[in-house]
Parts: C-alpha cells; sequence; structure tokens
C-alpha cells in the first residue's frame, strides 16, 4: 500500500549524514562526511556506565535527568565561569543535543510563529521547525572575503529578518559546518536585539569545549548581562568525550525556560538511557583533560588536512573550532557540492558532506564542501594520500 509522508516531512528527504555515509561504506571511502570520531571515549565513562547496569540503574530515570548528572552538569557549567545553578531548577537531561533542539522549539513555537536562524545551520533546527509549524527566518553566515578572517554576518540582514511575529532566534556557537567562534561583539548585538524584541534565545554550544584559537574563547550567550532568564543553552557529552553514540544531552536554563523544555521532553522522550546517565555524570565530574587532547589532535588533524585540499587546489576556509572545516571546490570546476561530492566519494575514495543542505536560501552552499576531522591520526593520513588523486572535473 503506498503511503505518503507527512507534509511537514516531505521538503527534507532523507538526512544528508545517512547518504553519505552509505555512500562511503559502499566505496569503501575513508568517512570524513559524518562528524563522528573512529576513536572511543575515555575508559572511565564507559566503567561508570557498566557499573550502573551492573548495579540495577536499567529502569526509568527521573525525566529531568538522574541527581548525580544534573549536578555534574551544574558543576561543568558552574566550573567554566558560568555561575552557580541549580541541578534540579535550570538542567534538564535529554536525549542528546538532537533532542533538547525540538523539545526547546516544540516547548516554545506555536504555529506560525517565526525564529531567526543562521544559515549554514545544523538541519534538525528546520526540521524541528516545521514540526512546530514554526517558521524560519534565514540569516546568512558569510566567509571570509579574504579567505583568512572568520565567517562574519550582516547585523543589518539580522535586524531584516526580526518582525512582529518573531519569538525567538537559534545560535550555534562553536559553529558546525563552518568552524566559527561567535565574538563576544557579535552576540552582545545578538543579546541586544533579544532584549529590544522580547526573544528567547537558543544556543546549541555542543562544541563548547572543542576550541582551538586562545584569542576565540567560546562565550556562553546567557551569560550576557540579561541573558540569562531569557536563553536556553544546549548541549551535550558527545562531542566533548567521543562518545556520540551515548546519546546524552542536556538543556540549562532559568526555571519558566526549562519548564517549557520539559513540556515538551516529557512527551518526546521522557528520560534518557538511565546507565548511559550514570555513566556521564562520573566523567563530567572528574573530565581530567580528556577535552585538551582531544583539542591538540583535532588541530593537528585540522592543519594536515588543510594543507592537503589546499594543495589539491581547493579554497580553504579557517576554522576555529568543532571538528570541520569548509572549503570552497569551484577552482576544479565541478557542477556542485553533490557533484563534487560523490566524484570525492566515489572516484577519490574521500566522502565528505554538501553543504547546501544547510542551507534555506536556494543557491548557496553549492560552492562549498564540509570535512569532518575528528579521526585518528592515521585516517586523516590515509584521506590525505588519497587526495594525491584529486583532479579538476
Ligand atoms: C551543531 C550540532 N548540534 C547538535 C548536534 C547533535 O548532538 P547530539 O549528538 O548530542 O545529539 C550536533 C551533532 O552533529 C551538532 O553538530
Amino acid at each position: 500500500m503506498p503511503v505518503d509522508i507527512a507534509h511537514r516531512f516531505r521538503p527534507f528527504g532523507s538526512s544528508i549524514f545517512a547518504e553519505m555515509t552509505a555512500l562511503a561504506v559502499r566505496h569503501q571511502a575513508v568517512n570524513l562526511s559524518q562528524g563522528f570520531p573512529d576513536f572511543d571515549g575515555p575508559q572511565s565513562a564507559k566503567e561508570a556506565a557498566a557499573r550502573a547496569m551492573f548495579e540495577g540503574h536499567n529502569q526509568y530515570a527521573r525525566m529531568i535527568g538522574v541527581p548525580p548528572l544534573n549536578k555534574a552538569i551544574a558543576g561543568s557549567w558552574a566550573s567554566c565561569g558560568r555561575g552557580e545553578i541549580d541541578p534540579d531548577a535550570n538542567v534538564t537531561v535529554t536525549n542528546g543535543c538532537s533532542e533538547a533542539i525540538p523539545a526547546a522549539i516544540l516547548g516554545l513555537l506555536n504555529p506560525g510563529d517565526e525564529i531567526v536562524v543562521f544559515e549554514p545551520f545544523f538541519d534538525f533546527y528546520v526540521t524541528a521547525i516545521a514540526m512546530a509549524g514554526a517558521v524560519p527566518k534565514f540569516v546568512t553566515l558569510r566567509p571570509p572575503a579574504d579567505g583568512l578572517g572568520a565567517w562574519w554576518f550582516d547585523p543589518a540582514e539580522l535586524r531584516a529578518a526580526i518582525g512582529p511575529r518573531t519569538r525567538a532566534i537559534i545560535v550555534n556557537t562553536p559553529h558546525n559546518p563552518t568552524g566559527k567562534v561567535y565574538t563576544r561583539g557579535e552576540l552582545e548585538f545578538i543579546a541586544g536585539e533579544c532584549i529590544r524584541h522580547g526573544l528567547v534565545a537558543i544556543t546549541d554550544e555542543v562544541y563548547e569545549h572543542l576550541t582551538f584559537e586562545p584569542e576565540l574563547p567560546h562565550i556562553s550567550l546567557a551569560t550576557l548581562p540579561g541573558m540569562w532568564e531569557r536563553t536556553m543553552t544546549l548541549s551535550s557529552l558527545g562531542k566533548t568525550f567521543s562518545l556520540t553514540g551515548w546519546k546524552i544531552g542536556w538543556a540549562v536554563a532559568a526555571e519558566p525556560l526549562s519548564r517549557v523544555v520539559r513540556a515538551a521532553h516529557q512527551y518526546l522522550t521522557f528520560c534518557a538511557a538511565t546507565p548511559l546517565q550514570h555513566g556521564a555524570a562520573a566523567v563530567l565530574a572528574a573530565p581530567g583533560d580528556y577535552a585538551a587532547g582531544l583539542r591538540r589532535l583535532f588541530i593537528e588533524n585540522r592543519d594536515a588536512l588543510s594543507a592537503a585540499l589546499t594543495r589539491a587546489g581547493l579554497r580553504v576556509f579557517p576554522s576555529h573550532s568543532t571538528y570541520f572545516v569548509m572549503a570552497d571546490h569551484t577552482p576544479l570546476r565541478y557542477a556542485d557540492d553533490r557533484a563534487f561530492c560523490y566524484h570525492l566519494t566515489e572516484r577519490v575514495g574521500v566522502a565528505a558532506i554538501p553543504p547546501s543542505v544547510f542551507y534555506g536560501t536556494p543557491g548557496l552552499g553549492r560552492d562549498l564542501v564540509r570535512f569532518a576531522f575528528c579521526k585518528k591520526r592515521e585516517t586523516i593520513a590515509e584521506a590525505i594520500r588519497r587526495l594525491d588523486s584529486l583532479g579538476p572535473a
């Protein structure tokens, strides 16, 4: 029996991550498309999760998170100089940031409400906005004109995107896919607009510990004056501790906004996996220098891969954070980003993501390609070796 997918999902098709990873497997390509590490997270986290399972922590968890995890998240928030928060009133544990995003958006927005989204975006934002029946208004992040600086936005474009129906703005810093870290000046401008127009800010900070330049530190929008009571800060364990498959995430917010997130979370999944929450609590409470080691590896990978892509003829933009780098493939004269990524995967043996799916404005992103460098050194070395055979179309 033919069955139609509901209208709200029709524009999105199947996820580009699943598509490119399947293509990579089919062609035995080095998979630099989907952003997951090809190595494991800390032993301490795995042992704590296994112990929790054997100690009988296997039933539904508390809806807002198991108490030690809420406490560890609050501790981690405070240890980054963001102030003391209440683990129960201000922290909600979710199934990855992937659930925190729809929980925040579905809990907050009514059909017809507008929300400002910077493009390129993490695609979950627009699908969650579609589920809510709300309307995204896009503001474009532009690549550095000289190829050397940072991605930027035009403040006038942001002002113009805000109208009488705007309820919220979503900011992702550090930013996937560009590796941009929003500066204090940019965040102050965004905060000013939120306060002037009474908007809620949803900030996705899953790469908060993966910044590479001392002069570009991560700043949480919620810490700016007047922003705590109007910001939902979303993050997760996966990127910082190479545990993307655990899907442990959270939302930090003032009590009224925590109620908004929980209104949806309790009916989306109710709770995240109990033993994994205990594992997450253990590693967050005693993170050691895991993130520092990860940053060192990723900086080396970024530099080696960026140099190889430049040698291959691409125009590589600097990545200041996350584990992604964007490049302009047009010097090689392929038809568009999909044609380039398919050629690269099928013929060169390196998989990457065509970023046009991360834009709401038609036509944007066709010149670009995104590579993930959250891999072992030897994986990146093999990708670099294969890139030698990349030539013009
Ligand atoms: C910007 C951004 N937000 C959210 C997520 C999802 O996070 P999680 O794996 O915790 O669900 C990702 C993962 O790729 C991401 O890049």
